[in-house]
């Protein structure tokens, strides 16, 4: 039947959602739908997950050999798909397979692909999948016609533009194109299929959109239809106020305007392609995202109307690897020109600059990494360039962290708490936009995500906006609590057991003895290391310490209690063992170590020029600050001047002139910058700093390079990758073989074997806000408190009931920041369940206390 009124609807459908037989099921469920409900679909789809990849491969090889191996896998994968759609894809494919087969040859054979040919071959990505996707539907009954893009979106030359950009990442016309309607009427087709991501230009050769230009392409077909609506269907379920995967309680954004969502699409969030906004704006063609695996859900609608109750921010983004220019000049105030010379530099060097922020004496700029890849070539020559006018910082790893949403300006003042989040990080820049729909702060990479969180938690989920925001990623996402990830962990078998426990014992701290060994193991994996260390600071348990005996582990300690402690526990222990790393330690202290005959550090040159008496003669180890320190969060970073810790380089001079003097052996470096470090890069940076002044002290043979490795806070962080730390330092060994490599972890040993199990005193209901008390709070764990650290919680109790009500999680301790978990997703919970804390078995017990006269938790090892 054809209906010739333009009651057009687009519907766009990516990679994964065409990529298999259920998923088709479900397009053409949707398909169906839309016909009946007496609307003409033009359906947009992309290449095959993972074909758009193989195909730059091709353009990117010259060995015939490999290009045949990729050009059989991409044939495979279609014969695969076509397999399961009951489709024969060597009968439907075959003109394209074989222009694959010559194009590919012929890139080979020359060793370089002009751009229109790389065009063509990026394009028979999308030409294949949509010649499947016909096929499929049409033998499920439906009446579609295939199209070919090109025939049908132009596009337009830009003044200006390179060649490359003109070709493959292209711009088309964004007008209503009535002879293509007129075209369709006639034809009479009420289901048009056709190809995202590719176009021709007024030449008829065909030129593609950029990746992830899809999107970008049915926005194209939405204008030109001038369609009703425009439906990005995807593998997520809308837009959501941040990122789901690192912030379970992001919330789905119901609706935003244009601007707000282009705002949001700019700043990072994958789920539209941010020019996919301005073609349908234009016309003012609603857009809404679904998706594809249930496409009753909601999703994200994206239009002109703005409603007096919606949320005024909206959504909280991340852009990570920022790089700053920090241009410093006591000649600028009131000089004509600086800037206009200082940016003609960036411009010289193609450098887009994004952010700016000034004063009367410093301008520091942000650069997008994205828009500047080629920095790290330039970079040398920049700097010098723009020394000439100024003196030039480079500031790296660094996340731009921006508040999205309108009118940001008037609601400052409601952010007020929000900001308290900042007493503890360094901001290098702020920025509040033009346009007023964005305001940024660009904070050093590894606080962005906890600065997400906790802005997330006092901007967004204490909304009471209902028209903006929806369901948590965690309320769509299964229906059960905040452990659910926690698939492989050794708590999940050791449900009942823990259970019992608690009941019987009451607030307790259980270690899992077999986890520790699988964890020393895995560290003991770290080859290039000639000795672990354990700082037993982090957990002193006296069983978990015979394990780490046992396997031949040293232990350091930061107080001479804890050197007696060790030695009481191991009286026959090799003292070469020991380490006493103190700090603003007491004489006494040293004097007792250096009787017990373990090796003594030193963090402060006061210690050689008052007590030089008792180190005359003695073999020691001293403590550098590398000058910058690392970690978790600003109380755990030990380096830079703005630590107690270390001697800084600048006064080793003297401390070797005290050395030399009074025949003092420096036997080891040592450097610990900090708590909870991610990178992998880390430890073998600190070997090389160490390495560096071990020139000066030709007695060195250790090099101590700290400990911190950290571990994830919950199941959507990234896991601290031991093999990369390790090729790091076995790079360092290779140069620098003479050295003894040492590491002294504490947390990475022991906190994901340990758990704090609690039992549930009493429930209470605010308003919106659930508060679910237990028997022990920050006397026992003070590190949600302290740091603001996030631990997992699960009801164990009721670990298989669907999660669904959003609780803080609260001890009995007389202070309102007696808090061990805020807005987590949990069963609904009742007196007596037992609460279950992860990642507790570092830095947990250790730090509790007796505070208001309750006693901690007690510890169980098993
Ligand atoms: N070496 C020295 C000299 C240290 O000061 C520390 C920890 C370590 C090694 C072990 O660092 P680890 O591998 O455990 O990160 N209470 C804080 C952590 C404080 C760390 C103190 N020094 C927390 O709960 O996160």
């Amino acid at each position: 039947m054809t209906n010739n009124s333009h009651n057009w609807i687009v519907l766009k459908f990516g990679g994964t959602s065409v990529s298999s037989l259920s998923n088709w099921q479900n397009i053409t469920s949707i398909l169906q739908d839309k016909l009946s409900e007496g609307y003409r679909v033009c359906l947009v789809h992309s290449a095959l997950s993972g074909i758009s990849n193989k195909l730059e491969e091709i353009i990117d090889l010259s060995s015939t050999d490999e290009s045949e191996t990729v050009l059989e896998e991409i044939k495979q994968q279609h014969r695969d798909l076509a397999n399961d759609l009951g489709l024969d894809a060597d009968e439907l494919l075959s003109g394209e397979f074989e222009e694959l087969e010559q194009l590919s040859r012929g890139v080979a054979l020359l060793e370089e692909a002009g751009y229109h040919v790389q065009a063509r071959i990026m394009a028979l990505g999308e030409l294949m999948s949509t010649k499947l996707g016909v096929a499929y539907v049409k033998s499920q009954g439906l009446d579609a016609e295939w199209k070919d893009a090109r025939m049908l979106l132009k596009s337009i030359p830009v003044e200006n533009a390179s060649e490359k950009s003109l070709v493959l990442s292209a711009i088309c016309d964004t007008s209503e194109d009535k002879e293509l309607q007129q075209q369709l009427d006639e034809e009479g087709h009420d289901l048009i299929l056709t190809q995202g991501f590719i176009a021709s230009d007024n030449s008829n050769k065909t030129v593609v959109l950029g990746r992830g230009g899809s999107d970008v392409s049915a926005s194209y077909f939405a204008a030109k239809l001038n369609a009703e609506r425009l439906e990005i269907w995807t593998d997520v379920p809308g837009m959501f106020s941040c990122n789901p995967h690192a912030i379970p309680s992001a919330r789905l954004l119901k609706h935003l305007s244009y601007a707000e969502a282009q705002e949001i699409a700019t700043n990072g969030a994958k789920v539209l392609h941010p020019r996919c906004i301005m073609p349908a704006r234009v016309h003012n063609i609603p857009i809404q995202i679904k998706w594809t695996q249930d496409p009753e859900q909601e999703g994200t609608t994206i239009s002109s109307a703005v409603a007096d109750d919606e949320a005024l921010v909206k959504a909280i983004s991340v852009r990570d690897n920022v790089i700053l220019v920090s241009m410093e000049t006591l000649g600028m105030w009131q000089q004509v020109g600086f800037l206009a010379d200082a940016f003609d530099v960036f411009k010289q060097y193609g450098l887009s600059i994004d952010l700016v922020s000034t004063s009367d004496s410093n301008v520091t700029v942000s650069l997008d990494p994205g828009a500047n890849t080629h920095f790290n070539e330039i970079r040398d020559e920049f700097v010098d360039d723009l020394n000439e006018l100024c003196r030039v910082e480079i500031i790296e790893s660094t996340s731009a962290v921006s508040l999205l949403g309108r009118h940001i300006r008037t609601i400052l003042h409601q952010l007020g708490s929000a900001f308290e989040v900042f007493q503890e990080h360094e901001v290098y820049l702020v920025s509040q936009a033009a346009n007023d729909l964005n305001f940024t702060f660009v904070v050093a990479s590894d606080q962005a995500d906890r600065l997400v969180q906790q802005l997330h938690e006092q901007v967004i989920s204490k909304s009471s906006a209902q028209v903006s925001f929806g369901p948590t990623w965690q309320q769509i996402n299964g229906s059960h609590s905040d452990g659910a990830p926690y698939k492989d962990t050794w708590w999940k078998g050791k449900r009942e057991t823990l259970i019992q426990l608690a009941e019987k014992e009451g607030p307790a701290y259980v270690y899992d003895s077999d986890h520790i060994t699988e964890t020393v193991d895995n560290v003991k994996g770290l080859e290039s290391l000639d000795q672990l260390f354990y700082a037993i600071k982090a957990n002193d348990n006296e069983e978990l310490l015979k394990i780490f005996y046992e396997k031949g582990l040293g232990f350091e300690c930061v107080s001479i209690g804890e050197v007696e402690y060790v030695l009481d526990q191991f009286p026959d222990i090799d003292r070469e063992r020991i380490l006493f790393t103190p700090n603003f330690a007491p004489r006494s202290e040293y004097e007792q170590a250096l009787q017990e005959g373990v090796h003594v550090t030193l963090d402060n040159i006061f210690a050689l020029q008052e007590w030089t008496g008792l180190f005359e003669g003695q073999d020691i180890f001293l403590r550098i600050d590398p000058g910058h320190g690392h970690g978790h969060h600003k109380h755990v970073r030990t380096g830079g001047v703005n630590s107690k810790f270390g001697i800084p380089r600048f006064e080793l001079e003297e401390v070797k002139s005290i050395v030399d003097e009074h025949n003092i052996r420096v036997k080891g470096l040592h450097a610990h910058i900090g708590s909870g470090i991610k990178d992998p890069e880390s430890w073998k940076r600190t070997a090389l700093v160490l390495a560096e002044v071990a020139q000066q002290f030709e007695d060195v043979e250790y090099l101590d390079v700290g400990g911190g490795l950290g571990v994830r806070e919950n199941e959507m962080q990234s896991v601290l990758p031991l093999g990369e730390v390790e090729q790091g330092l076995s790079e360092f060994k290779k140069a620098f073989s003479q050295y003894k490599l040492w590491m002294e972890p504490g947390r990475y040993l022991v906190a994901t074997a340990g758990v704090l199990l609690a039992r549930v005193t009493q429930t209470k209901g605010k308003g919106k806000i659930r508060y679910v008390g237990v028997e022990t709070g920050m006397n026992s764990l003070i590190r949600p408190a302290l740091y603001g650290s996030h631990h997992s919680i699960v009801n164990l109790s009721r670990i298989d009931e669907p999660a669904t009500q959003i609780s803080n999680i609260v001890g009995p301790i007389c202070e309102s920041g007696d808090k061990l978990g805020i807005d987590r997703l949990l069963p609904e919970s009742q007196e007596g369940d037992v609460v279950l804390i992860a990642n507790t078995g570092a830095y947990g017990h250790v730090m509790s206390s007796t505070y208001n006269m309750r006693a901690p938790a007690r510890e169980i090892v098993i």
